[in-house]
């Protein structure tokens, strides 16, 4: 297993651009599959989870071409048109590609079997499973957790769902099921989570009510092809904009990044604790906000996290970590519990290394207090003393403390990181370009 060696840097600066949005190219995959025509979809993130599910989507009888770098062209076969792939679907790391798959494929007239790497074996599906069921879908998992085997229906009727978990890929789901279900859907969220599948269906002509957390779909008679744009992901972009407010020195510009509201909550987070952002040249890619961020060297201080915007911020925890450790006083994250069901149980990983790394922090049910270690005034002072730690193969984490090492005593050796290419292939390379100094060992 590959580790990286992420060696003291004293400051980050320049500008880059980061690969394109995970969860849009997974969203452009499946929709442009079932859509009629063909969809072209340029800044498309070619990482192994989006690869698993275009791997999938060919397995169920789509032709997907890869034309050029980032580029994609789906021959879509129509609402009705996939067919069974007579093997199990591998879903690789991705919980978003197993948990949407399932939504998918729960109102198709053949038999779907979905499963994963250790990690995702071990995750809940129950949460995806239970609504689809209330819709007519027949699933079974094995103890709540994959293998995820679903019996053909050609029956799904439209429900009215609570979400008892703000989560994303619940709701998208159960939006994909909805396209093939009788009547209309409705979901009803406990919080505002990502929705570029709201905005993504209208770009393909499916019509979808949107108002303060509450989402309705009238099944369409066919989706239409469309281009697609994929902005930058903001969840790469966030380790370089933790990257930019603990550096020593420098400042940085990330350009061409999504800045879709349900996405950004770090940028609030991170101003609240007095960052030096400025999001500038707003545009749009299609359906979705598209701008370019600037971030320079701050003093830091430790917050109490708004609850509410946990599920804004929920894949940038690890990185945000990093930042508390820098901060001057203590930071207080709550309310975080799904961090212990992402591809890591990303509380008690980033727990274990930050202590590792020197950082007092205290571990709580759903969430962390971490201690910053900054000296009142100060932002040159090594906050972290390197030496190893272990991502458990979890791709955030690797990259979190590879930032890390711009306020390191010491190298910092990050131990089973192959997973970074599940979202961020080149992720050494652009770092390298801003003045990390991070080897793949
Ligand atoms: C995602 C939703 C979130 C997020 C994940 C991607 C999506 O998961 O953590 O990385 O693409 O819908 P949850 O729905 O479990 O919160």
């Amino acid at each position: 297993m590959p580790d990286y060696l992420a060696h003291p840097t004293p400051h980050a600066g320049g500008s880059i651009r980061v690969p394109g949005d995970k969860s849009i190219s997974h969203r452009a995959l499946m929709l442009g599959s079932i859509a009629e025509g063909i969809t072209e979809a340029r800044g498309f993130l070619e990482s192994e989870d989006c690869l698993a599910t275009m791997k999938a989507m060919r397995a169920l009888g789509v032709r997907i071409e890869q034309t050029g770098a980032q580029e994609i062209r789906v021959h879509g076969v129509g609402l009705h048109g996939l067919k069974a792939a007579g093997h199990a679907l591998d879903m690789g790391n991705s919980g978003t590609a197993m948990r949407l798959m399932t939504g998918l494929l729960s109102g198709q007239p053949f038999a779907s079997e979905l499963i994963g790497d250790a990690s995702l074996m071990k995750r809940p599906m129950e949460r995806a499973a239970a609504p689809l069921r209330l819709m007519g879908a027949r699933i079974e998992t094995l103890g709540g957790k994959p293998p995820v085997r679903i019996s053909p229906t050609s029956d799904l009727h439209g429900i009215r769902y609570e979400l008892p978990v703000a989560s994303a890929q619940v709701k998208s789901s159960v939006l994909l099921a909805a396209l093939y279900a009788q009547g209309a859907t409705e979901v009803i969220e406990p919080a505002v989570t990502r929705d570029h599948t709201e905005r993504m269906l209208v770009g393909f002509g499916c019509p979808v009510e949107t108002a303060h957390g509450h989402v309705k779909l009238e099944p369409p008679a066919r989706l239409d092809a469309c281009s697609l744009e994929v902005p930058g992901d903001f969840s790469s972009a966030a380790f370089f904009l933790v990257a930019g407010s603990i550096s020593r020195g420098g400042g940085l510009t990330i350009k061409g990044i999504g800045i879709n509201p349900t996405r950004t909550g770090l940028l609030d987070i991170l101003a609240l604790m007095g960052a030096d952002l400025r999001v500038i040249n707003h545009r749009s890619a299609g359906a979705e906000p598209v701008a370019d961020i600037e971030v320079r060297p701050a003093q830091l201080r430790g917050i109490e996290v708004p609850k509410h915007l946990v599920p804004l911020a929920i894949d940038e925890f690890p990185a945000l970590f990093i930042a508390a450790a820098c901060a001057r006083g203590e930071t207080l994250i709550t309310g975080a519990e799904e961090l212990r069901v992402k591809e890591s149980d990303r509380i008690a990983v980033m727990a274990e290394g930050l202590a590792a790394m020197g950082v007092p922090c205290e571990v709580l049910p759903d969430g962390m207090r971490i201690h910053g270690r900054s000296i009142q005034g100060r932002t040159d002072d090594a906050v972290f003393s390197g030496g190893e730690i272990d991502s458990r193969g979890d791709h955030r984490i690797a990259m979190s403390f590879s930032v890390a090492s711009l306020r390191a005593a010491a190298p910092i050796r990050i131990h089973d990181v192959a997973n970074v290419a599940t979202s961020f292939p080149d992720f050494p390379g652009v770092a390298r370009a801003v003045g990390l100094n991070i080897e793949s060992i």
